[in-house]
């Protein structure tokens, strides 16, 4: 059995405060075998830096994933093709750094697989391929037997799109994660074939924001057609979003548990 912590998309330094916060004693408490969370907001919002990566792996952080947001950052290229165990969206063209999959060794307890894959709809990503086709084709190049356990982050926009991912990999992996989005779903369940899966696990970020813009910008990119650059809030109650998943072979779990605080 594995147990992972995963946490939604970790914004700015509100976000990793909060993970500073919260995830090493929460790790003790509930016995977490591996912290795997979403970094493509952790530089003031747009992408990743080596200094948020570092530190969030300071803070007890394995693993990381990335979405649409890790290419804001020149550090991308580091991140992804470097020593750093960050991925990012594997339905990207193989030609871009990095890979869409990557292994976490847990000692005694064997490999976790991370994927990452990217959502088709809503997304305006024209370099994407098609996520179903694109996941398939790497089942069948892996041996699911290598593994202890396979974790797959949705990184999508549609609901529906996520929910359909999930019940066509039920039972092909241990559980689908949903991220993007930064609001948290109550959905969170085992499939029919075991396998677990919630359509968005949330962020960890300003809770009085959109994704993580200060609202006064937002109010203004909705009735003009001009508004300022993008800023994140920094006051108020921050949001911490995650998931604990018990994870009990290479295509199933045993259950599924959200945590949603406000700081
Ligand atoms: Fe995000
Ligand atoms: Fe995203």
């Amino acid at each position: 059995m594995i147990k992972v912590l995963f946490i939604g998309d970790v914004c700015g330094k509100p976000g990793r405060e909060a993970v500073r916060k919260i995830v090493p004693d929460l790790k003790k408490k509930e016995g977490i075998d591996v912290v795997v969370t979403n970094v493509e907001n952790s530089a003031h919002g747009r992408g990743a830096t080596v200094e948020t990566v570092n530190e969030l792996m300071g803070y007890g952080v394995d693993f990381m994933t990335a979405g649409n947001h890790i290419w804001r950052r020149d550090d991308f290229n580091e991140l992804l093709s470097g020593d750093y165990p960050v991925i990012r969206g594997l339905n990207y063209p193989d030609d871009l750094p990095g890979k869409g999959f990557g292994e976490v060794d847990l000692g005694k307890k064997g490999k976790l697989l991370v994927i990452t894959i990217i959502g088709w709809a809503f997304m305006n990503e024209r370099t994407l391929t098609e996520p179903f086709r694109r996941m398939e084709q790497l089942m069948k190049q892996i041996k699911r037997d290598d593994y202890a356990g396979i974790l797959v982050d949705f990184h999508g926009e549609s609901t529906s799109e996520k929910v359909s991912f999930g019940l066509y990999f039920d039972g092909q992996v241990s559980t689908v994660l949903g991220t993007h989005t930064h609001i948290p779903t109550a959905d969170e369940r085992l499939l029919p074939k075991h396998s677990s899966y919630i359509t968005d696990v949330g962020m960890v970020g300003p809770l009085d924001s959109s994704l993580w813009v200060k609202k006064e910008i937002v109010f203004q990119q909705n009735m003009y057609p001009f508004s300022p650059r993008y800023d994140i809030e920094e006051e108020g109650p921050v949001r911490f979003d995650a998931v604990i998943v018990e994870i009990d072979g290479p295509s199933s779990s045993k259950s599924i548990k959200r945590i949603n605080k406000t700081l």
